[in-house]
């Protein structure tokens, strides 16, 4: 028996206005994902990998066509009822960390935790072995601004993984970090995959994580090419 399509897209656009005439970042892009697939989404620089990513989690809303994730089209939720969604469902990993920098590491990882519901001293367990199995254990306590680019993008990855979510969406995991630490990086999310049956999208420049993806959608000038 096939998997079930935990997300179904289709006629997405994404226009925006840009001076007196309308600029369209994507057009008809349309596609499903099965439970536990691996998708890379690859494509040059402004092709609109970012944009589909925003689309796909909800956080940004399309003037074109729709998105379902486990059958619930995002547009006919309201705000409060995405985030609910993505709560139950997602982790998102932005290509700019989107770290808090009031929290530290350790701070950062429980927030998805507290937020779900769970409780403190659990929370904070949990998210003390996350962010040991992305080799931030020595970094608990350090705020953002006192962490190197890698490391903010570790404890992104971190605060990701902890709510061990059905659909990883993450842009560029690997784009800071250097060969050794991409590869434990890369390994962790196919972990999560195997053991956890977890869905993987990733945006990447990276071929070498691209391939091993089961699948690679390519972005060209805001199309999906075949
Ligand atoms: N709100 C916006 N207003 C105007 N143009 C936008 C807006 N958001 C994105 N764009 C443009 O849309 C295009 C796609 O942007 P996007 O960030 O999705 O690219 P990307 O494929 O992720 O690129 P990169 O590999 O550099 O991260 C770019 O040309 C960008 O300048
Ligand atoms: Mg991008």
């Amino acid at each position: 028996m096939s998997e079930a399509v935990v997300m179904e897209v289709k006629n997405l656009g994404k226009s925006v206005a840009s001076g007196d005439t309308p600029l369209t970042i994507l057009h008809d892009i349309s596609f499903q994902v099965r439970k536990g697939e691996s998708v890379a989404i690859v494509g040059a620089s402004g092709s609109g990998k970012s944009t589909l990513l925003g689309l796909l989690a909800g956080l940004d809303a399309p003037t074109a066509g729709s998105v379902r994730l486990d059958g619930q089209d995002l547009a006919s939720l309201d705000e409060d009822g995405r985030a609910a969604l993505r709560g139950r469902l997602l982790g998102f990993v932005f290509q700019s960390f989107q770290l808090l920098p009031a929290l530290s590491a350790l701070e950062n990882v429980m927030l998805p935790l507290e937020l779900n519901g769970s409780a403190r001293g659990k929370a904070r367990q949990q998210a003390e072995a996350m962010l040991e199995r992305v080799g931030l254990g020595h970094r608990l306590n350090h705020y953002p601004k006192h962490l190197s680019g890698g490391e903010q993008q570790r404890v992104a990855l971190a605060r990701a993984f902890v709510v061990k979510p059905q659909i990883l969406l993450a842009d560029e995991p690997t784009g800071n970090l250097d060969g050794a630490t991409g590869t434990q990086i890369i390994d962790l999310m196919f972990e999560m995959n195997a053991e956890q049956g977890a869905t993987l999208i990733l945006v990447t420049h990276d071929n070498g994580l691209a391939n091993r993806c089961g699948r690679i959608l390519r972005l060209a000038s805001g199309r999906l090419l075949d």
